[in-house]
C-alpha cells in the first residue's frame, strides 16, 4: 500500500508587520533584518498582541485564533483533494502552540464537520512538526488501514516571542498549512523515504520551557505554609542562541537529505524542488549550496511570512502548487529542523 499527497491549503492572519514596524519596537532596521534573514514581513494573529505590538497598531484586525487558521487551511486542502470531511479518518495537528493544552486537533475535527469521529491529536515537534506529521500519516496509511489523513502544520509563535529581544522577535510569524495524504497503490507511492532525528542535548540553544516559580504560597496567620496554589502555569518566551541554531541547521539538514535520498535510491539530480522549513534565507542558501542545487530549484517565501514554525513547509508548498511552480510528478526534498532539537527530511512526489 502506498500514499500520496492529493491536496494542500494554507491560511495566514491578515495583520502584517513589516521590518520598519518592528524598528519602532526594538532597536533594529529593515536592512539588518533583510540582509541577515531574508525576512521583510510577517503575519501576526491580532488577539495575541503583546503591549509592544500595540505600540504599532492600535486596532487589532483579523483572525485571533490559531484553530480558525488551521481549519481554513484544512478546508482548502480537502477542496483541492475533492475529499468530503466525512471521509477523513485521521487529523494530525502539528503545533507547539495549541489553544488547548490537551490538544487542539479534536476542535479542528469538529469544526471541519468530520462526522465519523476520526482520530485527531496534536504532534509537538516545533519546526520539524510537519515532516513528522507527514511521516506519521504515511505509517498510519501503510500499516493501519487509514485512507485519508489530514496533516496540518499550524503555529503562533508570536504568543511566545519576547518582543523586547531583537535577536529573536524579528524572526517569527503565525500561519497554518495543510495537506491531505491519501492511500494509493504502491506504484503511485508519493513518499519515497524519510530520515528523522532529535538531540535533547541541544535544547539549551532553543527553548520555551515551563516557568518554575509561577506559584503563590498560601500562608497561615502565624506565617506557616498552608499550601501551594498553582497560579496557572505558563511558559517562558522563546530563548534562542541564533548562531548555534544556524550552525546546527546548516550542518544536519544536508546530511539528512543525503540520507533520505540514499534510502530512496535517488541522487541530488532527481530533486526538482528543495523545500526547507523557512527559518532564514541564509540557512536555505547554505543547504542548497551544500547539495549543489541552483537557486531556481529552491522554494522560498519567508520574505513575506518569516519563520512560521510547523506551518512553514505546507504554507510554501501550497503557494508553489497554486502558482503552478510545483506540478504533478515533481520530486520534492523537504526538511524541518528546530527546537528539541529535532530535524528530519522526506523525499516526496507531488
Ligand atoms: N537588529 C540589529 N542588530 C541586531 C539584531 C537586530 N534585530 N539582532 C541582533 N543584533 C546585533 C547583536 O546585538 C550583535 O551586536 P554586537 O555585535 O554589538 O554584540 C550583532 O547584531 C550580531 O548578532 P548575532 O546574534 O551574532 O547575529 P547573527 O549574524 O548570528 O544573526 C540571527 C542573528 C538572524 C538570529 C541568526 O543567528 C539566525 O537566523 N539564526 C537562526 C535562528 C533560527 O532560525 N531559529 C529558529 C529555528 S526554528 C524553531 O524551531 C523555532
Amino acid at each position: 500500500r502506498g500514499c500520496k499527497l492529493v491536496g494542500c491549503g494554507s491560511a495566514v492572519p491578515s495583520l502584517q508587520i513589516s521590518n520598519d514596524d518592528l524598528s519602532q519596537i526594538v532597536d533594529t532596521s529593515d536592512e539588518w533584518i533583510s540582509v541577515r534573514t531574508g525576512i521583510r514581513n510577517r503575519r501576526i494573529l491580532s488577539g495575541v498582541f503583546s503591549f509592544a505590538v500595540h505600540m504599532v497598531y492600535d486596532a487589532a484586525a483579523g483572525k485571533d485564533s490559531l484553530t480558525e487558521l488551521a481549519v481554513e487551511a484544512a478546508k482548502k486542502a480537502l477542496q483541492m483533494a475533492e475529499v468530503n470531511p466525512d471521509d477523513v479518518d485521521l487529523v494530525l495537528l502539528c503545533t507547539s502552540t495549541p489553544e488547548d493544552l490537551f490538544g487542539s486537533a479534536p476542535q479542528i475535527q469538529k469544526a471541519l464537520g468530520c462526522k465519523n469521529n476520526p482520530l485527531a491529536y496534536d504532534i509537538t515537534a516545533a519546526c520539524s512538526g510537519f515532516v513528522l506529521g507527514l511521516v506519521s500519516a504515511a505509517c498510519y496509511i501503510r500499516g493501519g488501514g487509514f485512507k485519508n489523513v489530514l496533516v496540518i502544520g499550524a503555529d503562533a509563535l508570536s504568543r511566545y516571542v519576547d518582543w523586547t529581544d531583537r535577536g529573536s522577535c524579528i524572526l517569527f510569524g503565525d500561519a497554518a498549512g495543510a495537506v491531505l495524504v491519501q492511500a494509493c497503490d504502491t506504484e503511485e507511492d508519493g513518499l519515497f523515504s524519510f530520515d528523522l532525528h532529535s538531540d535533547g542535548e541541544g535544547q539549551r540553544h532553543l527553548k520555551a520551557t515551563m516557568k518554575q516559580n509561577d506559584k503563590d504560597h498560601e500562608l497561615g496567620t502565624n506565617g506557616s505554609l498552608l499550601g501551594v496554589l498553582p497560579k496557572g502555569s505558563s511558559y517562558s518566551c522563546i530563548q534562542m542562541n541564533g548562531k548555534e541554531v544556524f550552525r546546527f541547521a546548516a550542518r544536519v539538514v544536508p546530511q539528512s537529505i543525503e540520507l533520505a535520498l540514499e534510502k530512496a535510491g535517488l541522487t541530488r539530480s532527481s530533486i526538482d524542488w528543495l523545500l526547507l522549513h523557512q527559518a532564514n534565507q541564509r540557512i536555505i542558501d547554505a543547504v542548497a549550496t551544500r547539495l549543489e542545487l541552483p537557486s531556481e530549484r529552491v522554494i522560498s517565501n519567508l520574505a513575506n511570512y518569516g519563520n512560521t514554525s510547523a506551518a512553514s513547509i505546507p504554507l510554501a508548498l501550497d503557494e508553489a502548487v497554486r502558482s503552478g511552480k510545483v506540478q504533478s510528478g515533481h520530486t520534492i526534498a523537504t526538511a524541518g529542523f528546530g527546537a528539541g532539537l529535532t530535524w528530519g527530511s522526506a523525499i516526496l512526489r507531488w
